[in-house]
């Protein structure tokens, strides 16, 4: 337990990456944890497309936007920085239209596996899911949740306790590594009764 407790810790969003490629069979146990993911009546609504192409994902990067709490000159990866491969995360909305939760949930199993891995990763809510949806040629029936952003970190992601309510913005330490306040468990939870 505490091994994963400190993987856990570890398993952080990383947004500068070592430009080398991901084997394809880490790819591949990164999309069977998600097929592993629960889902709402076991409906399993969601499919993956995976961009590992580099004129691909230099493509699907362009539609990508990182790290809103600091300034594009820290926060958005440079050009030797960027991750190696893309998930685009996919709700087929004749299954289920309401799938948020097992997206979630399936991101956050192809996250631990990458992890397991050495494969850092960053989900990208702020990406423009039109342009996207146009590229991938999704249909009516499909619908873009997000894209996942992998490759093997090159810096370190630490977490700090908040100490106050307005300091939930990461920020960027003297080495460069990421620091991410997170709330204090006595902040967040209570007993009943
Ligand atoms: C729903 C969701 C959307 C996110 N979208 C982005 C994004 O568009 N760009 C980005 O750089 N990070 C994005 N992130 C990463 C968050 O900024 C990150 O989770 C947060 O700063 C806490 O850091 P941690 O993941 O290391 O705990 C997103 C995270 C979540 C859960």
């Amino acid at each position: 337990m505490e091994n994963l407790m400190e993987f856990l810790k570890t398993r952080r969003t990383y947004r500068r990456f070592e430009q080398k490629e991901i084997p394809g069979e880490v790819v591949e146990e990164i999309l069977t944890a998600a097929r592993f993911a629960s889902s709402a009546a076991n409906r399993q609504p969601l499919s993956y497309i995976v961009i590992r192409e580099p004129k691909a994902v230099s493509d699907v990067f362009a539609h990508t936007k990182w790290a809103g709490a600091l300034p594009p000159e820290l926060g958005q990866p440079k050009e030797n920085e960027r991750p190696v491969l893309f998930i685009a995360v996919i709700e087929n909305l004749d299954i289920n239209k309401e799938c948020d939760t097992d997206a979630g949930l399936a991101i956050s199993n192809m996250t631990l596996a990458a992890w397991n891995r050495g494969v850092g990763s960053c989900m990208i809510g702020a990406c423009n899911k039109p342009a996207l949806s146009e590229m991938f040629g999704l249909t009516e029936h499909q619908k873009l949740h997000t894209v996942v952003a992998f490759g093997y970190p090159s810096h370190e992601s630490h977490i700090v306790d908040m100490e106050s309510s307005e300091q939930f913005k990461y920020y960027l330490d003297e080495k460069k590594d990421y620091v991410v306040p997170k709330r204090k468990l006595e902040d967040v939870v209570r007993y009943y009764p």
